[in-house]
């Protein structure tokens, strides 16, 4: 085909819409830099999630306290009629698409049957001592389409090995081994940094425990006081400064310090 019948193919091409003539098209402008730091994936989602919903259920609800001594009875948890489904329901109609459970709070004793205490749901007769309470929060939250996250204690009152640095460490990180192993996807790990003023001064390896949560649940949200992946807001009032930024400099907060407020609610 010569130069000129090419020419003639390719306008007649033109006219039945084969192929376009070029327009001039405007580059796009680059979006600005980024105010850095640039949230991850999982802090992403999490900023969107709006509501979520905690679930503080224990040894305490069968004492009627805020805090356990760690001294209870096993044989007071007896929730006979509980049912993880309806909590769900509740989660879910109130627009939570992630349920927390304080799987072991400051009196130490498991809602789960942990191998490594007999301070738990397995030594307390509900459902003759097979009973899991994470167990049935995980499946009715899957069941549910509402995420799971779960709540581990570093401040026991109970166990003997709390106060002697090693021992309690391992301690809790096998448990937390078992929490995360355990249970399926979950969304969510809650650190919390509170003991007593006068509880036994004991260093918490938070640096292996976080590392664990990484290795295990890649692609779930660590809470702590400070962080890593969100924070405290300072108060357990139930509001926040009227500026409470997302970021904030970690070097100055540590997890259980007093004064975190100043840094963190201005
Ligand atoms: C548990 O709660 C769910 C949802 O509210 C309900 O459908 C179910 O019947 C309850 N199960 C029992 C054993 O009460
Ligand atoms: C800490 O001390 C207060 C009184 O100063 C006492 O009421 C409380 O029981 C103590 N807590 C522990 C864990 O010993
Ligand atoms: C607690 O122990 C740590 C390290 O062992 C020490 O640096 C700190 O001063 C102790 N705190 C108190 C209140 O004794
Ligand atoms: C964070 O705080 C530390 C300690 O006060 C300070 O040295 C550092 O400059 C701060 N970093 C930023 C980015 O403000």
């Amino acid at each position: 085909m010569g130069g000129a019948s090419l020419l003639r193919l390719a306008a007649a091409m033109v006219l039945t819409g084969l192929v376009s003539p070029p327009v001039a098209v405007a580059a796009r402008a680059t979006p600005p830099l980024p105010v850095l730091p640039i949230p991850t994936a999982a802090q992403l989602a999490w900023q969107r999630r709006e509501v979520i919903m905690f679930f503080h259920f224990g040894m305490n609800t069968f004492t009627n306290s805020e805090l356990g001594t760690g001294e209870e009875d096993p044989a007071l948890f007896g929730p006979a009629a509980l049912n993880a489904s309806q909590w769900m329901d509740a989660a879910a109609a109130a627009g939570a698409s992630l349920a927390i459970l304080v799987a072991k709070h400051h009196d130490g004793f498991c809602l789960w049957p942990s191998a490594y205490t007999a301070h738990s749901v397995r030594a307390s007769g509900w459902r003759s001592g097979a009973g899991d309470v994470v167990r049935e929060f995980a499946a009715a939250a899957r069941a549910r389409g509402v995420d799971a996250g779960l709540y581990l204690s570093p401040w026991d009152l109970h166990d003997q090995r709390y106060g002697r640095e090693v021992a309690y460490n391992e301690y809790y990180l096998a448990q937390l081994h078992e929490l995360l192993t355990g249970y399926g996807s979950l969304s969510e790990i809650w650190f919390d940094g509170h003991k007593d003023k006068n509880a036994t001064n004991m260093t918490y390896h938070f640096h292996e425990w976080f590392q664990i949560v990484r290795q295990l649940q890649s692609s779930s949200i660590i809470f702590s006081d400070a962080g890593p992946d969100v924070r405290w807001v300072g108060n357990e009032d139930g509001f926040v400064g009227t500026t409470c930024w997302s970021t904030v400099n970690r070097s100055m907060i540590t997890i259980g310090a007093t004064g975190i407020e100043k840094y963190i609610v201005a």
